[in-house]
């Protein structure tokens, strides 16, 4: 038996956390064990990295230890949490995964998508998610939700230019294998969102069983 991988991405306040609970629920009705998390994180090592990642500090992060520890964050998520759920069968619900990584520090902060390439390889072997929800929205919507929110971490400190790579990246990688890849108009109110989501609900459902 081998489960189904699904991440929700995008950028801040494009409703990935408010969403992911939703289709868990959907999911769960459906008689589906249903495993959620996030990233970076997802376990209690993993999470004390994500502090490091998102607690603006006194000392500039150099873009290639960010690159890092989003990986070693990952080599221990998938270790602990996602790889024995997809074993045992489980739907793995994840906010974010490597396509922020792509998105992130290839778009937004210049990396080579090579280089992420290589550690992508290195710490997933084969595994790539079998189904990636894109939540778009315009930069200044989001950033405005993300503001209501409360302090800003160090990556939602960054400025329009950044977060428009951001989105421009996401959108690139979904056309590339739209297969793989589905896109959410994440502007719109929430209800609207989750009539988008009840609309993928049939082939997710058939994923899980087929
Ligand atoms: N479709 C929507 N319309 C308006 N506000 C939304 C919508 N989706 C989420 N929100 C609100 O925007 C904020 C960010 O949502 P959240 O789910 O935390 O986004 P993300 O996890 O993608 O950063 C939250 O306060 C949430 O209640
Ligand atoms: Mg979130």
């Amino acid at each position: 038996m081998s489960g189904l991988f699904i991440t929700l991405e995008g950028p801040e306040g494009a409703g990935k956390t408010t969403n992911r609970e939703y289709l868990a629920t959907c999911l769960r009705k459906q008689g589906v064990e249903v495993v959620l998390s996030r990233e970076p994180g997802g376990t209690p090592l993993a999470e004390r990295i994500r502090e490091l990642l998102l607690e603006p500090g006194s000392e500039a992060m150099a873009t290639d230890t960010e690159l890092l520890l989003m990986f070693a964050a990952r080599a221990q998520h998938l270790a602990q949490v996602i790889q024995p759920a997809l074993t045992r069968g489980a739907v793995v619900i994840c906010d974010r995964f490597t396509d922020a990584t792509y998105a992130y520090q290839g778009g937004g902060r210049g990396l080579p998508v090579s280089r992420i390439a290589v550690l992508e390889d290195f710490v997933q072997g084969a595994l790539r998610p079998d189904l990636t929800l894109i939540f778009d929205l315009p930069v200044q919507v989001g950033l405005a939700r993300a503001a209501a929110r409360g302090r800003l971490d160090r990556f939602e400190q960054e400025g329009r230019d950044f977060f428009e790579a951001v989105r421009r990246t996401y959108l690139e990688r979904a056309g590339m294998a739209p297969e793989r890849y589905r896109l959410i108009d994440a502007a719109q109110p929430l209800e609207s969102v989750q009539r988008q989501l009840d609309g993928l609900l049939p082939d997710i459902l058939d994923r899980c069983r087929g």
